[in-house]
């Protein structure tokens, strides 16, 4: 059973400054909530109960977020704005929320190996924040989950990405020819040159791994971007233990890049009945 989960939340969000001096790119609305919620709530809806966000020191706001605020709450109850309060309330309600803090951003391979103590023995599961995924399917994370009780092995989620777009990504090695969504995997490498891209099966942000991992994390040298990346450490896992790529079923918005962003706005906007009829005039308006 996979019940843990971790999400890297320590990066610096250098895309989006100069915004995330002061706010950490997890905290950027999607109208009224905060990226990194759909995360947390894409793990809780996939059967995790204890989540570990990985933070670093100008991050205390995702720790607020995720905590009661019990002074605003008084305030909202002796206004009677009862729904207000249920919509803080229950934030991110359905599981444990553990933090602790990458003391140095030295890549994701670093951040996730800050996870191990909080894994133990068990497999478990991996969500970055950049990469949200949209359906009316399974959650992308239990999609993979489900993938990893098949196989009973590490799973790396992936999309099909244009090849121009490969060198911004860990790209997977099929081990023979690619049949089906779940298939095994003999090689893996981190933002290859576009003209050295071995497929254009990307990993979009999600793993189901086991903790074998971390005795290659510990210690995996830096690679691509002089950082010590978790694509690399995963590629020497390969080496003792089986590792399969899934194809991710689900629209992806890479909401660290600014117009993914604004079309999960939008999109998420023509979701809501209160926003939805007003918003198409506006974008019917603005299209013309
Ligand atoms: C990270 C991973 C990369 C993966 C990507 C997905 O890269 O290292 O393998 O394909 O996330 O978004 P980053 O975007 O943090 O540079």
């Amino acid at each position: 059973m996979i019940k843990k989960a971790v999400i890297p939340a320590a990066g610096y969000g250098t895309r989006f400054l100069p915004i995330t001096k002061s706010l950490p790119k997890e905290l950027l609305p999607i109208i009224d909530h905060p990226t990194i919620e759909f995360i947390v709530n894409e793990a809780i809806d996939s059967g995790i109960t204890d989540i570990l966000l990985i933070v670093s020191s100008n991050k205390n706001a995702i720790i607020d977020y995720f905590d009661y605020n019990l002074e605003l709450e008084t305030i909202l109850l002796s206004k009677n704005k009862y729904e207000e309060y249920g919509i803080i309330r229950n934030i991110a309600q359905g599981a444990n929320i553990h933090y602790i803090r990458q003391r140095e951003q030295l890549g994701l391979g670093h951040a996730v190996l800050q996870a191990e103590a909080f894994v133990g023995n068990d497999p478990f599961a991996v969500l970055l924040g950049d990469d949200m995924y949209v359906g009316k399917g399974k959650p992308a994370i239990r999609q993979m989950i489900d993938a990893y009780n098949e196989v009973e092995s590490s799973v790396l989620g992936t999309i099909e990405v244009d090849y121009k777009d490969t060198s911004r990504y860990g790209i997977c090695i099929p081990k023979g020819e690619k049949k089906g969504k779940l298939v095994e995997l003999k090689g893996v490498v981190e933002k290859p040159k576009v003209e050295e891209a071995p497929s254009r099966s990307a990993i979009g942000g999600r793993y189901v791994l086991t903790p074998t991992i971390f005795s290659y994390l510990k210690n995996q040298e830096k690679g691509a971007g002089n950082e010590i990346q978790l694509t690399d450490a995963i590629l020497r896992l390969m080496g003792e233990e089986k590792v399969y790529s899934y194809d991710i079923e689900g629209k992806r918005y890479d909401v660290g890049n600014k117009i993914d962003y604004i079309e999960a706005i939008l999109d998420f906007g023509l979701e809501k009945e209160e926003l939805r009829e007003n918003l198409q005039k506006l974008i019917n308006k603005k299209s013309k």
